[in-house]
């Protein structure tokens, strides 16, 4: 059965369930680096705020059948364009992600791209590869999610 996997503008009524999908404690501990307090929604709303006004910033929402299933977005920060990318956890494992992020690629055609993932992401680093990305250093930050410093693996697509 093929997934029906679709991109579109981000709406406001997409922000309250992206704040309940960025709070999924197993998805924070893959992503690592990400807000401290997943309950505050004064700070979730600030920052997506500026992610709203901000049209340097490339949004989409994903649909599975239609339905809300997660986010990519790619942004500039110190010089650098990256990517990143967040899904509900009754889509993993399905293939999603990888469409999700290939459709995105045909969009924005900013290259190079960049991503990064802590080492022992490992879907998301497959999803990074089975998308073209290809590991172009390491690195080691501080993780909200572990609360520690951990590796991370810098991806790039030229
Ligand atoms: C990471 C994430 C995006 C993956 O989404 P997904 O829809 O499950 O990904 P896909 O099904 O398209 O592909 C996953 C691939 O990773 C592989 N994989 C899964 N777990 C793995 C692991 N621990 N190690 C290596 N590969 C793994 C799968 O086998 C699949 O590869 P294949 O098609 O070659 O078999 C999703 O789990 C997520 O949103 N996590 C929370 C947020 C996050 O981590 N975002 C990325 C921050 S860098």
């Amino acid at each position: 059965m093929t997934t029906d996997v679709t991109l579109r503008d981000v709406i406001d009524e997409d922000l309250p369930i992206f704040f309940d999908l960025l709070a999924d404690p197993l998805a924070r501990h893959m992503a690592a680096f990400v807000a401290k307090d997943p309950a505050d929604r004064a700070a979730f709303d600030r920052h997506w705020a500026k992610i709203v006004a901000d049209s340097s910033v490339v949004k989409r929402s994903v649909l599975v059948e239609g339905r809300l299933a997660g986010q990519v977005l790619s942004y500039e920060a110190a010089g650098e364009r990256s990517v990143c990318y967040w899904f509900a956890r009754e889509h993993w494992a399905k293939g999603v992600a990888t469409r999700a992020l290939a459709a995105f690629l045909a969009e924005d055609r900013a290259r190079p791209l960049h991503a990064r993932a802590a080492r022992d992401n490992g879907a998301s680093i497959r999803v990074l590869e089975k998308c073209g990305f290809v590991i172009a250093g390491q690195d080691r930050a501080f993780a909200n999610a572990r609360g520690a410093e951990i590796e991370e693996v810098i991806m790039v697509l030229t």
